[in-house]
C-alpha cells in the first residue's frame, strides 16, 4: 500500500495555521484527495485532556507551576498517542495527513521559548517519534508583532463566547515569543528540504493560493518515488 503524505503546520499563535489547513483540507479534498486533519495538542481522548492540562490558564492555579520539562514531556505523550491512533494509520492507508503543529513546536516553544534548548527536544522526539518527520512542513511566519495582537485578541473572544480558556501560552511576555520566532527561523535555515517558510504577511487568500502551489508541487514529485 503506497505511504501517504505527512503535512505539518507551524507558526506562533495567531499566525492563521487552522483557517489554512481547513481551506487546504477542503481543496484537496475537492481534487479526489483523501485528507486527516488533527492537532497536537489534543485529536485523541488521552491528547485532548493532555491538551486543557497544558493550555488552560486555570491549571497552575489547581496543579502548580508546570516544570517546563513536565510541559515538554506531555507534549511528546500527546504527540506518541496521535502518531499511533491517527498518523500512522492514516499514511498507511494513503491519506494526505494535515496536522496543527508537530515537532518543530516543541523545538520552538520549549526548545527555545522555555529555554530547554534543542538537542533535548531533539532527543526525546527520537525516543518517541521515531523515524516520522514531516514530509513538508508550512511555517507560518509573518512579522511577530501582528501574530502577537491577532493571538491576544482571538483568546480573549474565545473566553468571552466559548467560555474556553486556553491562554496559558499566550500570557507569557514578548520576550518568549521572540526566542520563539528565533528558534523557528534557526529551524527553517537547518531544515531547509523540509521546511518551506511563507514570512509575508499577505491575506488569507493569497497564503491559501501559496501553500496549494506548494503542496501541489511536492504531492507529484512523492507519489513517483517508489514505495
Ligand atoms: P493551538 O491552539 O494549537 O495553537 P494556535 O494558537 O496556533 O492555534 O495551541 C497550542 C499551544 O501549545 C500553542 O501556544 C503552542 C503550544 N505548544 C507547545 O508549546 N509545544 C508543542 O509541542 C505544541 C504542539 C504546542
Amino acid at each position: 500500500m503506497p505511504r501517504g503524505y505527512f503535512i505539518t503546520f507551524e507558526g506562533l499563535d495567531g499566525s492563521g495555521k487552522t483557517t489554512q489547513i481547513r481551506r487546504l483540507a477542503t481543496t484537496l479534498e475537492a481534487e479526489g484527495h483523501t485528507v486527516v486533519t488533527l492537532r497536537n495538542p489534543g485529536g485523541t481522548a488521552l491528547g485532548d485532556r493532555i491538551r486543557s492540562i497544558l493550555l488552560d490558564s486555570k491549571s497552575e492555579a489547581a496543579l502548580g507551576p508546570i516544570a517546563p520539562a513536565a510541559e515538554m514531556a506531555l507534549m511528546f505523550a500527546d504527540r506518541a498517542q496521535s502518531i499511533a491512533e491517527i498518523v500512522l494509520p492514516a499514511l498507511a492507508a494513503g491519506s494526505i495527513v494535515l496536522c496543527d503543529r508537530y515537532t518543530d513546536s516543541s523545538e520552538a516553544y520549549q526548545g527555545g521559548g522555555r529555554q530547554l534548548g534543542s538537542a533535548r527536544v531533539l532527543a526525546l522526539h527520537n525516543a518517541v517519534c521515531g523515524s516520522l518527520q514531516p514530509d513538508l512542513t508550512l511555517l507560518l511566519l509573518p512579522p511577530l508583532e501582528a501574530s502577537l495582537i491577532r493571538a491576544r485578541r482571538r483568546n480573549h473572544r474565545h473566553t468571552q463566547t466559548q467560555g474556553t480558556d486556553e491562554n496559558r501560552f499566550e500570557r507569557e511576555p514578548d520576550e518568549f515569543y521572540h526566542r520563539i520566532y528565533d528558534a523557528y527561523a534557526r529551524i527553517a535555515e537547518r531544515d531547509a528540504a523540509r521546511v518551506v517558510t511563507i514570512a509575508h504577511d499577505h491575506g488569507i487568500e493569497e497564503i491559501q493560493q501559496i501553500i496549494h502551489h506548494i503542496v501541489t508541487q511536492k504531492i507529484p514529485a512523492h507519489n513517483q518515488q517508489p514505495c
